[in-house]
């Protein structure tokens, strides 16, 4: 009798237990379904998709084919072959706001963007697929950023400081052109400066520099940023990097307790 209770109530239990995993799974299934809704597609898988590539050829003989040619084969005196650029020459030019140009002659700038993110997967679509070249790897931005930013560092003063400045600020080259300061670039647009080399920066091949020492490099890049938005590591305390970020931290902290030392003092 006892038993059959003991059993009875036993069951119930499971039974419970096994709605409440039920529940469980069904609401990861959700959460998995909703992400992998939200996530945006990565461009590159999407780059020999054909209606991608008419949309890109679309945008091109609008905006950029006064300047690189209807075979994309450059025209003298204005822009040079886009030929085997590949899409991530494409998505550092636009992204980036540097194309389409605004005034011949000068160094290209930084500006807001004139193409929608879907808009510069097109371009990139269209350059690709006449003569290939370099693209962007096919993942998500946070899985550019690698994790050792000490490498990353290394890497930096080896290959980027003497144009950039050991603290990503920019400086200025010979004959009026310059290297940007860093802040504003993206992980993928860094990646894409590396593969593609614009205007007077060597290109980094994975030869070079291998796909997991660009994303070190980009990690390194991360900690330095100027921005207080885009400042994992907290406030920049005027860039000069986490030494000095550490040393503020230090002596407000010491600030503080010699204050609470004081106050503690004066109340006896
Ligand atoms: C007013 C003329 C002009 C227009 C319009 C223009 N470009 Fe350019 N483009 C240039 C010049 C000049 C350069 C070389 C400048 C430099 O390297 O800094 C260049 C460089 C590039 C490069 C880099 C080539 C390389 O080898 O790294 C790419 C990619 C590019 N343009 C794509 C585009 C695309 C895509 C468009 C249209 C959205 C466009 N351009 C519109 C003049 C133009
Ligand atoms: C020989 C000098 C030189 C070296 C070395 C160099 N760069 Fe550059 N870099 C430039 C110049 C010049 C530009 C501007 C190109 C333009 O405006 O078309 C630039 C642009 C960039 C940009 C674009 C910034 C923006 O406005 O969005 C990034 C990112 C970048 N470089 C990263 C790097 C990294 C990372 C390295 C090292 C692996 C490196 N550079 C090495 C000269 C250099």
């Amino acid at each position: 009798m006892a038993d059959d209770h003991r059993r009875a109530r036993i069951g119930r239990r499971r039974a419970r237990r096994g709605r409440h995993v039920v529940a469980l799974l069904a609401m990861l299934a959700l959460v998995g379904g909703a992400y992998a809704l939200l996530v945006p597609r990565p461009s590159v898988a999407r780059a020999q998709d054909p209606s991608l590539v008419r949309e890109g050829e679309a945008l091109y003989d609008t905006s950029c084919i006064t300047c690189h040619g209807t075979n994309l084969q450059g025209i003298p005196d204005r822009a040079p072959s886009i030929v085997g650029a590949g899409q991530a020459a494409v998505y550092f030019q636009v992204s980036t706001g540097r194309m389409p140009l605004a005034e011949q002659g000068a160094q290209a700038q930084r500006k807001a963007p004139r193409f929608t993110p879907s808009q510069i997967d097109a371009l990139g679509a269209f350059v690709q697929a006449h003569g290939g070249g370099p693209q962007t790897p096919d993942v998500s931005d946070d899985a550019l950023v690698g994790s050792d930013v000490s490498r990353g560092g290394e890497l930096f003063r080896n290959n980027c400081a003497q144009c950039h400045n050991y603290t990503g600020r920019g400086g200025a080259l010979s004959e009026g052109k310059y290297a940007p300061p860093l802040d504003p670039a993206t992980p993928r647009q860094v990646y894409a400066a590396m593969l593609s080399g614009p205007a007077n920066m060597p290109v980094f091949s994975d030869g070079t520099l291998s796909p997991d020492e660009k994303r070190d490099v980009i990690a390194y890049i991360d900690t330095m940023r100027y921005d207080g938005a885009n400042s994992p590591g907290g406030l920049r305390i005027g860039g000069f990097g986490p030494v000095d970020e550490g040393f503020v931290a230090f002596a407000v902290g010491l600030a503080v307790l010699v204050a609470l030392s004081l106050w503690v003092g004066s109340r006896r």
